[in-house]
């Protein structure tokens, strides 16, 4: 089935082949394919979050498929799959958009089959895009210097696995990210208030949703990771207590550029978002910097300490 294509190979931890293919070039490529492809991917995306959260497949269809191919710049999108005996078992979708001088990977979504969890397929999936020939050919003209993600903040009470133990450990070890935040004068952390616009459901606008706005500074194509273990970063009344210097800081113009760049992707498109919802929640977050130089950056594990942006 995957003859005369060019995958990704890799093995679950248990030792089974995987393939990993981008389904963008299928689309023009293998209709037939990419229909089975995409309809067995979307399956899982589906189940695997709220109900609110899902984009439509014609959304996807035209946000991931379709917009890259009209487009000619280098800002690409990437829908990956794991196939595991012709079925898909996972996906990964991620677009890279041009800031300035360089660019930067938003990380839209990751799920996988939920009879094949913790068995190394989102890492793999993870692994094929770093390795994707793409990334490499722009590393001389825009250079990929951050990967850019939204999560929902974990809480102290355990009540949701993923959420609360599954998603922190996967994002901080597996892709050592970290989340953004403010720290006062007198060492209080506070969440950057960032929130995702809502989707219109039956022509009325939901309100935002607040997630935690995640970063990993990447050098040539290498992850940065985090080196700060969760837990050590600031204690359960939100104060800080590690060395300011040992984290990872943006001065405020460039987060800014890069927290309002993402923001402003949910525009794109006949994206059924309010654009005046997204003005605001925009000016929130510039107003919440007024104070600060920098953006700093602590453990995701650290984050359910704080309060959440309303
Ligand atoms: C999060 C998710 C993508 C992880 O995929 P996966 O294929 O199960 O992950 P991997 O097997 O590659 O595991 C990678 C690391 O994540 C962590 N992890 C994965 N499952 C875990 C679990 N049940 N408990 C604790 N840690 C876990 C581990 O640290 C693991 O590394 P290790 O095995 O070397 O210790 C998967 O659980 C999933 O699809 N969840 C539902 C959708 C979702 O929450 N997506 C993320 C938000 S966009």
């Amino acid at each position: 089935m995957l003859n005369n294509i060019k995958t990704f190979v890799g093995k679950t931890k248990d030792g089974v082949k995987v393939d990993v293919i981008d389904l963008t070039p299928l689309y023009l490529s293998n209709k037939k394919l990419f229909n089975k492809l995409f309809s067995e991917s979307q399956k899982i995306y589906n189940y695997s979050f709220p109900k609110w959260e899902c984009e439509t497949a014609s959304r996807v269809k035209w946000w991931y498929f379709d917009k890259p191919i009209k487009d000619n710049s280098l800002e690409r999108s990437f829908y990956l799959t794991s196939i595991i005996n012709g079925d898909s078992k996972g996906m990964a979708c991620l677009f890279l958009k041009v800031i300035d001088d360089f660019s930067v990977v938003f990380f839209d979504y990751i799920a996988i089959d939920k009879n094949y969890y913790n068995k190394g397929i989102g890492s793999l999936l993870l692994e094929a895009f770093f390795k994707n020939p793409y990334l490499r050919s722009i590393e001389r003209k825009k250079p990929l210097k951050y990967l850019i993600l939204e999560v929902k903040k974990p809480e102290t009470n355990y009540r949701d696995k993923n959420r609360d133990l599954v998603r922190p450990v996967f994002y901080h070890k597996i892709l050592g990210a970290s989340a953004a935040v403010i720290i006062d004068k007198t060492n209080n952390v506070h969440l950057i208030p960032f929130c995702s616009p809502s989707i219109k459901k039956n022509r009325r606008i939901q309100p935002p949703v607040p997630f935690l706005f995640l970063l990993t500074e990447i050098d040539k194509g290498n992850l940065e990771k985090i080196t700060i273990e969760p837990g050590t970063a600031i204690n359960q009344s939100g104060k800080l207590i590690c060395d300011k210097k040992k984290l990872k800081r943006l001065d405020k113009i460039k987060g800014l550029k890069i927290i309002l760049t993402f923001i402003d992707s949910y525009k794109d498109g006949n994206s059924g978002y309010s654009d005046l919802q997204i003005e605001n929640i925009k000016r929130r977050i510039i107003k919440s910097l007024d104070e600060s130089e920098y953006i700093y950056f602590i453990p995701v594990h650290d984050t359910r300490y704080l309060q959440s942006c309303k």
